[in-house]
């Protein structure tokens, strides 16, 4: 089928290069020109497993473009997804400014019938807003259909994530573009799910903070393990084996970030208020969240001794492993609160430096993990790169000013760092 993707960011490349890897024709638009430039040479600006070479081989094999001309892609492309950036406004709401321009560019030069299929996540009654703004920026009458098709890919794992999905949501009242679509994911055997426009947008607000839950939920029993001498690790494991509970989402950290949890919570959280609903639970699930970074700091300062004049090693920025993505990571929030508590950082990701760069101006960026450790006062875990599970922590011990270590992410093994000589503490352990 011939397909256009229109904002080329984590989910529209990997939306793009996954369709056109399926035999599909697919031309993926963005108005960053450097972006495209690269992509166009095979370059791929974001860290995602597996990417690099289906990018390549859909290159290659001219089922892949980019362009930034939506009027190019739009006039080729029967199946026309937006998946640009839906951000949190100043009042949590999503912000649809980007969602609106698309629709608008792509009425100026639609040529035929077109579907266009909303990936980016959406308030409720967007699918509505979209046909709105096609039908009053239409040049001349086309024949169009709008559907939501909401996206549930995870960094880190977005291939596999997008080529097997758990289930596929189609929201739409269309018999022909529910045909279209069902036959565009029929090698995919996964469940399809055909709903209308509006529970198929909060069915994505809905999984989101469910998970986003299920994250402070488990940080609250952390706290509550940590004072009852319990090992939250244990507590999480007895729970999983419950197929009603599982094992997913149930890790204790320094609370959840990223692109997707901490705006789509905002924005649910605006849904329901707007409808009259004081949704308390989601307001719970967003306090514990911003307590636990808190309380990591808190956490740092006491087995540190104080920030003042001290030096604090951090090992992992993004807002979890596998990826470069550092939008609302806990790991950059804390090493900024830590910062301007006067303490020095030093700081080292695998990835996500470069990103995070901007934010933490005043923090060290070492080249590995060996050179945050030296002469720290602290050493902090903060991302749970599987890098760091195997570093020489007896090496690591004699760098360090004193062999002070928190694992705020509870991937290493308190036995035997206690034995090597650290001052260990995890979470809810
Ligand atoms: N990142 C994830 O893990 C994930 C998972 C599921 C759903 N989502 C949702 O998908 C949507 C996209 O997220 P993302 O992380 O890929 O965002 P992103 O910021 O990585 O990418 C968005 C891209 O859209 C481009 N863009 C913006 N306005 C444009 C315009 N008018 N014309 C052309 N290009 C334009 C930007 O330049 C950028 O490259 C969001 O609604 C997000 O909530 C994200």
């Amino acid at each position: 089928m011939e397909c256009c993707v229109i904002g080329t960011g984590y989910v529209g490349l990997v939306t793009g290069a996954c369709l056109a890897d399926m035999g599909n024709s697919v031309i993926c638009v963005d108005r960053d020109n450097l972006k495209i430039n690269k992509l166009s040479k095979g370059e791929i600006p974001i860290f995602e497993a597996g990417l690099e070479a289906i990018v390549t081989r859909c290159l290659k094999s001219g089922k892949l473009k980019f362009t930034t001309s939506t009027k190019e892609a739009v006039h080729v492309s029967t199946l026309i997804f937006i998946t640009v950036d839906t951000p949190s406004d100043y009042q949590g709401y999503a912000d649809l400014t980007h969602v609106d321009e698309v629709a608008g560019d792509i009425a100026s030069v639609m040529n035929g019938y077109k579907i266009i299929i909303n990936k980016s996540t959406v308030p409720v009654g967007t699918t509505r807003r979209v046909e709105r703004v096609i039908e009053e920026s239409l040049k001349e009458y086309h024949e169009f259909d709008v559907i939501s098709n909401p996206e549930f890919l995870r960094e880190g794992t977005a291939v596999s994530d997008f080529m097997k999905p758990a289930r596929i949501v189609i929201g739409s009242g269309s018999q022909k573009a529910i045909m279209m679509m069902t036959d565009l994911y029929r090698k995919m055997n996964a469940p399809l799910l055909i709903t209308d426009p509006v529970s198929a947008e909060m069915i994505k607000y809905a999984s989101n903070a469910f998970l986003a839950t299920k994250v402070s939920y488990i940080n609250a029993i952390a706290n509550i393990c940590e004072v009852v001498g319990a090992d939250v690790r244990e507590v999480s494991l007895g729970m999983g084996y419950d197929e009603r509970i599982g094992f997913e989402f149930l890790r204790a950290g320094p609370g959840f970030g990223g692109s997707c949890f901490p705006k789509d919570c905002r924005a649910l959280l605006r849904i329901a208020g707007d409808y009259g609903y004081n949704f308390k639970l989601l307001e719970g699930v967003m306090d514990v969240n911003r307590e636990q970074q808190l309380r990591t700091v808190d956490k740092i300062k006491r087995m540190a001794g104080g920030f003042d004049g001290k030096k604090i090693g951090v090992l992992g920025l993004a807002f979890k492993a596998n990826t470069d993505d550092i939008r609302e990571s806990p790991a950059v929030n804390i090493v900024s609160m830590v910062l301007s508590g006067g303490a020095e950082v030093s700081v080292y990701d695998p990835e996500a430096m470069e990103n995070a760069s901007e934010f933490i101006p005043e923090a060290k960026f070492a080249g590995d993990a060996y050179e945050v450790a030296a002469q720290a006062d602290i050493l902090v875990l903060l991302t749970e790169w599987d890098e760091f599970k195997w570093l020489d922590y007896t090496r690591i011990k004699e760098l360090m000013n004193s062999p002070v270590l928190l694992d705020a992410r509870n991937c290493l093994d308190p036995a035997v760092l206690r034995k090597i000589g650290y001052t260990y503490e995890g979470v809810g352990r």
